[in-house]
């Protein structure tokens, strides 16, 4: 068991200096989050949703493959099933599996009865694509390959049009309010309950600086934690706030080590960090193929799906031929797409074309420069079927969450069809078990804060020690420098701050359970490990934390794949 490091219990903050109340408070603006607000919309009295940044600063904007559901002839939810558990590596939660297969269509078909535009085929039917793992052309897409935008837009449209839903933009959730727990016929406590949140709004006026929401229900679709490390897809938001928020107040998180790494992610040179440019898997799905620098393809022979096998074989190939070349990057060959390879281009794939352009590389000449880089978290915070986690009155959606669909490596375009299940879902039964409202109880947790310039290191060590291939001797390394990292208390509190106290929590609770898993598994690749191993590791990892200790306990699961649950 790796020693353990204290963390803050909560994070310090100022005293609220304002207080607002709403029944139920959405923190997340993406598909999940305005998912939830929209359904709940005339179930629940008063719903408000805030968002860190702007509403559409998430990483739902930044999605391009798509949305899969089977909607296509010959396509089933059966078979989406089955590439999903395959997918997962035996690690999903087969339940919760068949519930995103069986009422994605639906579900989908209701984003496009709010507006959303998809892109049709030339006779007017669904155009529908293939990427990594998938055996059949099911992922939706719009604007080519601007399908979260499209989405965004088309919520970001409607929450606009019910002026009864509130939106706080600027606004970091800092911590959970929480009051007693329910009493049942013994007298014996429960855990203890949602009580509010506190908030840091960047505003104007009464709504400034630290505040206090008094709320009955919370729903977390706050994304995930794509800036643990140094080259992720995940826009800057992505600092895992609401996982760590979930964790501090005693949720648990569940399959925190499954990190999802895309394949192709083009390659800016060493020095570049934060966020990098995704070269969609529909690009492969469309016949582009990788090569090494002396043009040898190298998925062929690797898997039956070659390029488009799974992600993580696809990731892992690529890094195992960067380290034998001690190249920094491989090449995504994309020239020859379509009759005319720059109309192709121009219409399926405008975004990638004018970001390619903008950084120097012209895809329809010139092979595209790609390396692996963080994408998703298949972890999160643990829930039911209807998104309910440990806590009395929260909720989680989306990637901040573990719904159990994804496992250890999550099926492309999965992510935005299960932040839109699992919100409509949660809408479904929040109202009938709405909390009463309660005043939160004194909170025992011992505050802390470390100092915001800890980031750059951190992220170093969690790409270079915990990324896509990790060991024994780097993850103990890794313990090591969080270990001191957690000393370096902040002398101001600001959001800087609480974003690193954030981003050190979760990466401690992400190493613990990388360095305990002890084979490779789905995206966790391990140098001293190689293979998985299902009579010793079929199960999960979950992470509980109390007053800023946290535990790592393995919870045996029969293995899901090939369809046994
Ligand atoms: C991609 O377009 O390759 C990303 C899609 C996904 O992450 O599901």
């Amino acid at each position: 068991m790796p020693e353990q490091l204290r963390l803050p219990g909560r994070l310090t903050a100022p005293s609220p200096g304002w207080t607002t109340r709403a029944d139920v408070v959405i923190v997340g603006s993406g598909i999940a989050g305005l998912t939830a607000a929209l359904r709940l919309r005339g179930r629940v009295d008063k719903i408000l949703v805030v968002t860190k940044d702007v509403l559409n600063a998430g990483s739902t904007q930044w999605a391009q493959g798509g949305i899969a559901a089977a909607l296509g002839p010959g396509d089933t939810p059966e078979q989406h099933e089955a590439d999903t558990l395959v997918a997962g590596a035996g690690a999903c939660d087969g339940a919760a599996v068949r519930v995103l297969v069986n009422e994605g269509p639906e579900a989908v078909r209701e984003l496009i009865a709010l507006g959303t535009n998809f892109d049709h085929t030339d006779d007017g039917e669904l155009s529908l694509t293939r990427e990594g793992g998938h055996h059949r052309d099911r992922i939706a897409h719009a604007g080519g390959d601007a399908t979260g935008a499209e989405i965004q837009r088309a919520l970001i449209a409607a929450i606009e049009a019910a002026p009864d839903i509130e939106v706080i933009q600027h606004a970091l959730a800092v911590d959970l309010l929480l009051g007693p727990g329910a009493t049942d016929a013994s007298g014996a406590s429960g855990p203890r309950a949602v009580a509010g949140l506190t908030l840091h709004v960047i505003g104007e006026g009464e709504r400034d600086g630290v505040g206090a929401v008094r709320c009955r229900a919370v729903v977390l679709a706050s994304g995930g934690l794509g800036q643990v490390f140094s080259q992720t897809t995940n826009p800057a938001v992505t600092t895992g706030d609401g996982m760590a928020l979930a964790l501090r107040a005693g949720a648990t998180l569940r399959d925190l080590e499954f990190v999802q790494f895309h394949p192709t992610v083009m390659y800016l040179g060493p020095d570049s960090r934060g966020q990098q440019p995704l070269i969609s898997e529909a690009v492969r799905g469309e016949g582009a193929f990788l090569v090494d620098d002396d043009g040898n393809r190298i998925m062929q022979g690797v898997h039956e799906l070659a390029d488009l096998a799974p992600r993580d074989v696809v990731a892992k190939t690529i890094m195992k031929r960067m380290l034998e070349t001690g190249r920094p990057h491989l090449w995504l060959d994309a020239r020859h797409l379509g009759s005319d390879s720059a109309a192709f281009w121009e219409r399926r794939f405008p975004t990638i074309l004018a970001t390619a352009r903008s950084h120097g590389i012209d895809p329809v000449t010139q092979l595209i420069p790609v390396a692996p880089a963080c994408h998703y978290a298949s972890g999160g915070v643990r829930t039911d079927l209807l998104g309910r986690t440990d806590v009395p009155g929260l909720y989680a959606t989306g990637e901040v969450a573990c719904s159990g669909v994804h496992g250890a490596n999550r099926l492309a375009s999965n992510s935005l069809l299960e932040g839109l299940v699992f919100s409509r879902r949660i809408a479904e039964v929040l109202p009938g078990e709405l909390l009463p409202w309660r005043e939160p109880s004194a909170d025992g947790r011992t505050p802390g804060i470390v100092a915001g310039d800890i980031r750059r290191e951190l992220q170093e060590t969690m790409s270079s020690r915990v990324g896509v291939l990790r060991s024994a001797p780097g993850l103990a390394e890794a313990g090591v420098v969080l270990d001191k990292l957690a000393g370096h208390a902040a002398e101001t509190v600001d959001q800087a701050s609480w974003e690193a106290t954030n981003l050190l929590t979760i990466s401690a609770a992400l190493s613990d359970a990388a360095a305990l898993r002890q084979e490779t598994r789905g995206s966790h690749w391990r140098e001293d490990f190689p293979e998985r191993d299902d009579v010793h590791w079929a199960g999960h990892f979950d992470v509980t934390m109390e007053d800023g200790l946290t535990r790592v306990a393995f919870a045996p699961a029969p293995a899901t794949d090939g369809g046994l649950s």
